[in-house]
């Protein structure tokens, strides 16, 4: 069996989930995909933290071109989060032919497209299934499943972070700051948790979506965003006593001249589905012209949950490799491609 090495960049919540899914399923993933994935460096901060995974046989370093300058390795999984230091990373990767998979939303919203464009230049694969929804297969469900389609609306609770912290509130009656730390606690939460409460890291997944539904350039800034901060308690017993629960909703609609993007607390009557998504799950109902109404329902956030997101796009990058493609000749995925404004 051929062996495929992977290098890691981040070893906490999500880097430590793809560890152990590349050594639960091994037996899954190569008969899959004829190879032997496996991780053979790994970048962190503090080489010398205990870590609650095992890691034996691979290397920790806190030098990133002890990964990125390995030729072996090619493909770099970006798990460590922040923007400037990881597009640098990732332009690396790309840039000596690596494949790249990265759950950093943060980093795609903002530079996405030079990214991209890097990986197609390149011919390489930038794949980031859980940058979007942790666990749900929404970016490939709506790029590849509604291939044929034309998007007209995508709607849902993005955010798993929030919606934990509006799901203990109302159903436990307890208090926002012991709710946050609690997700926190679990690794739902980004490492600057504002950016889950305030709606940022929601804002930064619409922008995603936007962009890959609508074939369209979508900045950041573009999403008019509010957050869940103010919210109370007696807010939520009052929405409640009226038949509605209040979700965290990030909502693009393709209108006839422009674009609506929108992060914001709103009143879900409690007989639509997204009324009954609880704890850290996400729901993103994706509306085409053609198919009318899908939803797609899992675990937004969390370590094996994301992580197999991410394996699961290695698995299509070590495929498509075993086919003898580097990227862009076989069975190129349809989601590296965004059209400018100005391209017909
Ligand atoms: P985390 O638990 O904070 O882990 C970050 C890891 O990266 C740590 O191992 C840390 O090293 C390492 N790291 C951070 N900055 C570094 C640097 N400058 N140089 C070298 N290593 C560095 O974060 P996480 O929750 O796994 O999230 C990682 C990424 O996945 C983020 O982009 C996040 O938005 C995204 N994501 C997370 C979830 C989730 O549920 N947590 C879901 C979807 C997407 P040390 O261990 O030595 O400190
Ligand atoms: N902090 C994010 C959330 C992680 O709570 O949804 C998943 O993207």
């Amino acid at each position: 069996t051929q062996k495929a090495a992977v290098g890691i960049l981040g070893l906490g919540t999500v880097g430590s989930g793809v560890i152990r899914i590349l050594e639960a399923h091994r037996k899954e993933l190569t008969h899959q995909t004829g190879c032997d994935i496996y991780a053979k460096k790994i970048l962190v901060q503090d080489a010398s933290k205990q870590r609650d995974v095992n890691v034996e046989g691979m290397t920790l370093t806190e030098n990133a071109a002890d990964v990125l300058e390995d030729p072996e390795i090619r493909i770099v999984i970006e798990v460590m989060g922040g923007v400037e230091e990881s597009r640098d990373y990732i332009l690396q990767s790309l840039g000596s032919k690596k494949h790249v998979i990265t759950a950093n939303k943060d980093v795609m919203a903002l530079h996405g497209t030079e990214l991209l464009q890097a990986a197609e230049d390149n011919g390489c694969w930038l794949l980031y299934e859980a940058s979007v929804a942790g666990g749900i297969p929404v970016i490939r469900g709506m790029t590849e499943g509604l291939a044929a389609d034309r998007i007209s609306r995508i709607m849902g609770v993005m955010n798993g972070t929030t919606n934990y912290i509006l799901t203990k509130m109302f159903q436990d009656e307890r208090d926002y700051e012991e709710v946050l730390a609690e997700a926190q606690d679990l690794g739902f939460a980004e490492s600057d948790p504002t950016s889950d409460v305030d709606g940022l890291d929601a804002a930064r997944k619409i922008a995603i979506l936007a962009r890959l539904g609508f074939s369209t350039n979508v900045e950041l800034e573009d999403v008019e965003v509010e957050g869940i901060r103010g919210v109370t308690t007696e807010d939520m017993q009052y929405c409640a006593q009226l038949g509605y629960s209040l979700k965290l909703i990030g909502l693009a609609k393709r209108l006839e001249d422009r674009i609506e993007l929108t992060v914001q607390p709103m009143l879900i009557p409690n007989d639509h589905p997204l009324a009954s998504v609880q704890d850290e799950y996400n729901a993103v109902y994706i509306h085409g012209e053609a198919v009318g109404e899908t939803m797609f329902y899992g675990p937004g956030a969390g370590s094996l949950p994301t992580a197999t997101a991410i394996v699961s796009d290695v698995t299509a990058v070590v495929k498509n490799m075993m086919l003898g493609a580097e990227g862009s000749t076989i069975s190129k995925p349809l989601h590296t491609k965004v059209l400018q404004n100005n391209e017909e």
